[in-house]
């Protein structure tokens, strides 16, 4: 008999627009944990029946959860994921999405918080956390109906972040005891350290915390999460957690694990071989003109530290004037979460910095800086095989696919500048130039020290780099939680 496996997330491998026609045209949706979890399925779904529960996003999709009425996708084809949107009423999808998850939960996770003034939990953010807990219980009502449609034989759940954090919980209650389901549940995002964690209220943070336990396994990218959700367990919810990381709460056993996300080699390799990124490709070191080219590909999202970035690059130029007319900085910082204010204030801030660094070092043959807001896949998969080095500097990050796609695409090798607070820095930091995210003078230094490298090192680097990023590829990233659920 078939397996089935159930995934559940706040975006979804597809995303539909309305055409001209009125005709809906679906297109992937983005961010790594789409990408990790569509190439991991694709080794999956050939043995077992899956179905990917997600929010319908866009107006497109919301008319495709309607007018289609069934999933999306050929149940009859074996290599197929079955899709289906939930149309969570717009007003509640609005305060669980953007005022709960994006505002609350991202914040506390990558420590965004302005505190002085930041967060404030009145009667608005109880309104909030009311449409959190429904879109969660939207979320497993539609999983309890997927695995009542077949009853037979043991499921395995896959619920992913910080958006369904309520969702293992509630799922169980709804399914009871008896009911023959593995459930994991995975964070693509830092933990919160404790002392940042207790700002959530109490009822708040206990209840994240035991929605999450009610999973069998727990999963994070990087061991200094895994212990950071740990010691939240043990010190903020009182559980009882073992050194080997299994936490016993509420009369049940969690593993908590590791479990590092890379990239799938062969696969993005052939995509950066077709014609739009080859075309790519041929203007962009045509514009680069023979001159070293520094890149950056991120969403425009508060941990990216695109500012610092920024700010980094121009103090580069302040104070090694060697690379005047010898270097490019392409900063890719592609449209995220518009919705939240911070978002668009930060928006006017990186362009604010960009404007500083052309006024003061542009030239009539030489533009150091193209900061591009549009986005552009293709485009940013021929700038990081071009890259002699590759600035990621996020303030915290849970993995971060770029700091390993870049090496593995690179063309002539490049070299990394990494934040230490990057969860990928567990896995790459050897081969890369650590920096600390908030010192800009130590990160210009590293810019420098990258670009000033031999060749030959860079290109070792670069090779070991993308090894490391070889070794934990999406297919097994899956494999490993499908197989800790069967343990
Ligand atoms: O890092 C967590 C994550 O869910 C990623 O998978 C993804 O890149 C990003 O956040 C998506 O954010 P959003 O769906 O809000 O654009």
């Amino acid at each position: 008999m078939r397996q089935r496996v159930l995934v559940a997330s706040n975006r979804g491998p597809v995303s539909y627009q309305v055409g001209a026609d009125g005709t809906l045209v679906g297109r992937r949706g983005g961010g790594g944990l789409v990408a990790g979890m569509t190439s991991g399925l694709a080794a999956v779904a050939a043995q077992a029946d899956v179905t990917w529960i997600c929010a319908a996003l866009s107006d497109g999709d919301r008319v495709a959860a309607r007018s289609l009425d069934a999933p999306v996708g050929d149940p009859e084809d074996p290599g197929e994921v079955r899709v289906r949107m939930l149309d969570i009423p717009p007003e509640t999808f609005d305060r669980a999405y953007n005022n709960v998850a994006n505002s609350i939960l991202w914040f506390t996770h990558h420590m965004l918080f302005d505190t002085p003034n930041q967060p404030q939990f009145g009667f608005e953010f109880r309104r909030d956390w009311d449409s959190y807990l429904a879109y969660n219980q939207a979320f497993a009502d539609a999983l309890a109906h997927e695995a009542a449609a077949d009853p037979a034989g043991r499921i395995r759940v896959l619920v992913q972040d910080y958006h369904l954090s309520l969702v293992p919980r509630l799922l169980r209650e709804k399914l009871g005891a008896a009911a023959d389901v593995g459930i994991a549940h995975f964070s693509h995002t830092p933990w919160a350290p404790l002392d940042y964690y207790r700002m959530l209220p109490r009822q708040v943070g206990q209840a994240l915390l035991d929605g999450i336990l009610a999973a069998d396994h727990v999963g994070f990218h990087a061991q200094c999460w895994a212990d950071a959700f740990l010691d939240c367990c043990a010190q903020f919810l009182g559980a009882e957690v073992s050194p080997a990381g299994r936490v016993i709460h509420a009369g049940h056993v969690t593993e908590v694990a590791v479990h590092p996300l890379g990239v799938d080699v062969p696969e993005l390799r052939a995509r950066a071989q077709e014609d739009d990124v080859r075309a790519h490709v041929s203007a962009l070191s045509q514009a680069a003109d023979s001159r070293r080219l520094i890149v950056r590909v991120d969403r425009t999202e508060l941990s990216k530290n695109i500012v610092r970035g920024l700010a980094a690059y121009r103090e580069l130029l302040a104070t090694r004037p060697q690379w005047h007319g010898r270097v490019v900085h392409l900063a890719f910082a592609y449209p995220s979460r518009s919705a939240v204010p911070q978002y668009r204030a930060y928006i006017d801030q990186m362009a604010g910095i960009a404007g500083q660094i052309s006024e003061e070092f542009r030239t009539p043959d030489w533009n150091p800086l193209v900061l591009e807001v549009k986005d552009d896949y293709a485009r940013s998969l021929a700038a990081c095989t071009l890259a002699d080095v590759l600035l990621v500097n996020p303030i915290r990050d849970g993995m971060n696919l770029v700091a390993q796609e870049g090496p593995v695409l690179s063309e002539r090798g490049c070299a990394l500048v990494l934040s230490r607070e990057a969860g990928a820095a567990a896995t790459l930091g050897d081969d890369a130039l650590l920096v600390n995210p908030y010192d800009v003078s130590e990160t210009a230094e590293a810019l420098h020290q990258a670009l000033s490298m031999p060749d030959s090192e860079r290109r070792r680097r670069s090779d070991a780099l993308a090894a490391t990023a070889a070794a934990c590829p999406p297919a097994r990233w899956l494999g490993d939680q499908l197989a800790s659920l069967d343990r």
